[in-house]
């Protein structure tokens, strides 16, 4: 993996210090109207390259990551007389990460960019691994690139101003990269609450560089996830359901939590197909059921989630539903698959253990 990760509080000087590094281009800032009001004034006083920097504002929400956005990126770079030098400092949560990272690699045939993550999902998982996007035809990242950010700074500075619930949703895919890591990384990370007492950003600083870590080490044998990268989607056929179900029905779901609950059946699956250890599997259902709740589904929702789950883009036909599954704390196995009977059979233990049997 080329992408630095810088893990700092102080931002504003690991900014200046990249930006002197790349020899002091143009910089544009990409922020969404969220961190425009809450993150760029305090970073505008520690940074001189952003207090200089030409500041591109887009909507706030998944609404932005859209061809109407791109495009309102793309003429905003084009306003500023952008060139190939130009330096994208992507300042937001994974929406920005993505919509910027997607105008950027393709602007001029691509500007480098810095991902400043403003959120622990964004911090532990989206500014990392060079993924970029936009959504299209109502499909998640449906056009997208490969382009690593020249760097991304992890700090746990801004979270203050995020809602439990956002912070719960990054925390998710801790708890997943702790599951492909080992039982003594899972073990802390279940025994952390990152919105106790009062978000408890300190404690969470050495767990997040530590799950930083997991993603790093898989991205940089699998870039363009032809293989093990796969293991990250570990949670995500059975999460992508649910928040599908969830959208259709025009209640929403978190993605993080999608994830969170999606993990608990597929670790279920993994223990039925792959003998994942039950005292395990109970742990991280205890956790998820106490900080997440359940996502609320009866036997007749069945049909729906399977038939979404065989829309996944990750299948390599309708007929097989893809799945990561894990042979143990950190032994995940890419490439599986379960029969609709298997999923039904998970998703009534999975009710079970998060008490909506
Ligand atoms: N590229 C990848 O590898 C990857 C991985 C996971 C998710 N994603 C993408 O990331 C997006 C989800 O990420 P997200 O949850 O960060 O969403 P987001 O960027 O939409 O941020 C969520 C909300 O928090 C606000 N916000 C951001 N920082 C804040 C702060 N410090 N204080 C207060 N509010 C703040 C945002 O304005 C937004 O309203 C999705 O589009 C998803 O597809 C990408």
């Amino acid at each position: 993996m080329k992408q630095k990760l810088i893990f700092t509080n102080l931002v504003g000087e690991a900014i200046d210090g990249l930006i002197a590094e790349l020899g002091n281009p143009q910089v544009a800032v990409v922020a969404d109207t969220n961190t425009a009001a809450l993150v760029l004034p305090i970073l505008v006083n520690d940074s001189k390259a952003v207090a200089d920097a030409t500041v591109i504002t887009i909507p706030a929400g998944d609404g932005s990551k859209s061809i109407e956005g791109l495009s309102e990126l793309w003429q905003k770079l084009s306003d500023m007389e952008a060139s190939r030098s130009t330096v994208v400092v992507n300042l937001g949560g994974g929406m920005i990460g993505d919509l910027g990272g997607f105008a950027a690699a393709t602007y001029k045939r691509g500007l480098r960019c810095i991902n400043v993550p403003t959120t622990l999902l964004a911090a532990v998982d989206a500014s990392v691994g060079g993924k970029t996007a936009i959504n299209f035809n109502g499909l998640k990242n449906q056009i997208g690139t490969f382009t690593e950010p020249v760097a991304a700074i992890i700090s746990t500075i801004y979270f203050n101003t995020l809602s439990d619930q956002e912070i719960l949703s990054g925390y998710a895919e801790m708890i997943k990269h702790a599951l492909l890591e080992d039982d003594a990384t899972l073990g802390k990370v279940l025994a952390f609450n990152p919105v106790s007492p009062l978000k408890n950003t300190v404690g969470l600083m050495p767990l997040l560089e530590a799950s930083v870590d997991v993603k790093r080490r898989i991205v940089e044998e699998d870039l363009t996830e032809k293989g093990i990268r796969k293991a990250l989607n570990f949670g995500h056929t059975i999460g992508h359901a649910f928040e599908s179900f969830a959208a259709a029905a025009k209640s929403p779901i978190p993605h993080g939590y999608a994830v969170a609950w999606g993990m608990v059946a597929e670790l279920v699956l993994s223990q039925m197909k792959k003998g994942f250890p039950s005292a395990t599997l109970h742990s991280v259902a205890a956790y998820v059921r106490d900080n997440y709740g359940a996502f609320p589904i009866t036997c007749d929702d069945y049909p729906a989630l399977i038939a979404s789950m065989r829309q996944d883009k990750k299948n390599a036909s309708a007929e097989q539903i893809n799945f990561t599954l894990l042979e143990s704390t950190g032994h995940p196995v890419i490439d599986c698959t379960a029969t609709p009977e298997e999923i039904g059979a998970a998703l009534d233990i999975y009710r079970d253990l998060l008490g909506l049997a």
